[in-house]
């Protein structure tokens, strides 16, 4: 028997030492949270994805009555992306949530993004990593008011990944 490990590298930034393309795919997740629907949750996710022709993909978390049903920002934006662009690669996704379930009324709404890097859920790596699986990595910027954390890839969020597809 051998213990092994799996080590996950990534960066940790300001948003102002981001590349003027990146800070603009940061500032389209962040604005589109304000398109969320989130009436059940009240948790506001934006996803941006920049295209390999340098387009921009916007998503964001659109919830269901029938729960199950709503969508992830983040799925929402590459399902779109491979919807609208099918076979193109994604090169980076951004993104970035806002609550202000645990704020005071009248804070400002920049003030109720997260303040660690909020991270996709498992589904969206999954579905995600088969577009990468595909057409390459996909750098994920990770958006938190204290810091901003940068992958190189999905499969970096996805140890021991699923890939026979
Ligand atoms: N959500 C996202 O859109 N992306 C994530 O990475 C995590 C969670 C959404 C799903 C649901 O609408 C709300 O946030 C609360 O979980």
């Amino acid at each position: 028997m051998k213990d092994k490990e799996i080590v996950t590298r990534f960066r940790e930034c300001k948003p102002e030492e981001l590349s003027a393309e990146d800070r603009e795919l940061l500032e389209t997740a962040k604005e589109m949270t304000r398109n969320s629907y989130a009436p059940y949750s009240k948790f506001h996710v934006g996803a941006a994805i920049r295209m390999a022709n340098g387009d921009i993909v916007k998503g964001s978390n659109q919830e269901n009555a029938a729960y199950p049903s709503g969508t992830c920002a983040e799925r929402t934006a590459c399902y779109q992306a491979s919807a609208l662009y099918p076979g193109m690669p994604m090169k980076k996704i951004a993104i970035a949530a806002w609550t202000r379930l645990h704020q005071p009324e009248d804070a400002p709404e920049a003030a109720c993004f997260q303040r660690s890097p909020i991270s996709p859920c498992g589904a969206c790596r999954q579905a995600l990593l088969e577009y990468e699986a595909a057409y390459g990595p996909i750098e994920v910027i990770l958006y938190g008011l204290d810091r901003t954390y940068i992958f190189p890839s999905i499969a970096s969020l996805l140890p021991l990944c699923f890939t026979e597809f």
